[in-house]
């Protein structure tokens, strides 16, 4: 059984998600929101999910809160720590903490749009295709290997609100896609920097990078 918490800040659909799917051999240790009024705590909460609040309004600066929320999350012992929708910029000492065992997702085609906003810029730019990415954290902001990308494509007459929707229908389906990967010990870091997939359809149980979804 493989222990995960799962940090969010606002909505919490993509917690939701990963609630929804029920993996086996996945316990959601806790639900962690460094906003007292983030609207995912109720969900969580009415599934018996223990919730805690860490308001990083209460801490004098970035690593006194991230040593806080750390010590939250540790008391859990989880596994794997999951930011969904988590919406603070995290200390390189708290990423290091986590080496390995953190993941994000992210609302581009990573490296494409890192940061905020991504849904507006695309439109901006004019790109015909966008989508969400699944990585392990790392030091900088919205970077790290990739686990697993979808694609959705940009539609004439979208607006961010449509393309929002496009492509968190696509963050729904890969990120609890990507904790069950975790959970089945399937999910290996190369020295590469590379995220492989053991894919048990192949015969020896073949390491593959994962294809792009759509
Ligand atoms: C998602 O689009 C996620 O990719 C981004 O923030 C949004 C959070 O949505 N990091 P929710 O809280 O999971 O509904």
């Amino acid at each position: 059984m493989k222990s995960i918490v799962i940090l969010i800040s606002g909505r919490g659909s993509n917690m939701e998600a990963i609630v929804q799917a029920a993996i086996p051999g996945v316990r959601i240790a806790a639900v962690v929101s460094n906003r007292p009024d983030a609207a995912g705590l109720a969900f969580a909460a009415g599934h018996g999910i223990a919730c805690a609040v860490v308001d990083h309004k209460a801490y004098a600066d970035r690593a006194a809160f991230d040593a806080a929320l750390a010590e939250t999350i540790d008391g859990h012992r989880p596994d794997l720590v999951v930011l969904a929708g988590f919406m603070r910029v995290l200390t390189d000492d708290f990423v290091r903490h986590y080496a390995g065992r953190l993941i994000n997702i992210h609302p581009s085609l990573l490296p494409a749009f890192p940061g905020l906003h991504t849904h507006r810029r695309a439109l901006e730019t004019g790109v015909r295709v966008h989508g969400a990415t699944v990585h392990f954290v790392t030091p900088t902001l919205d970077c790290g290997p990739i686990v697993v990308q979808a694609a959705v494509p940009v539609l004439a007459g979208d607006d961010e609100a449509t393309l929002a929707a496009r492509v968190l229908a696509q963050e729904h389906r890969i990120y609890p896609q990507a904790v069950r990967w975790f959970a089945e010990d399937r999910l290996r870091l190369g020295d590469d920097g590379r995220v492989r997939v053991r894919d048990e359809r192949q015969a020896g149980a073949a390491w593959t990078v994962p294809a792009l979804e759509w």
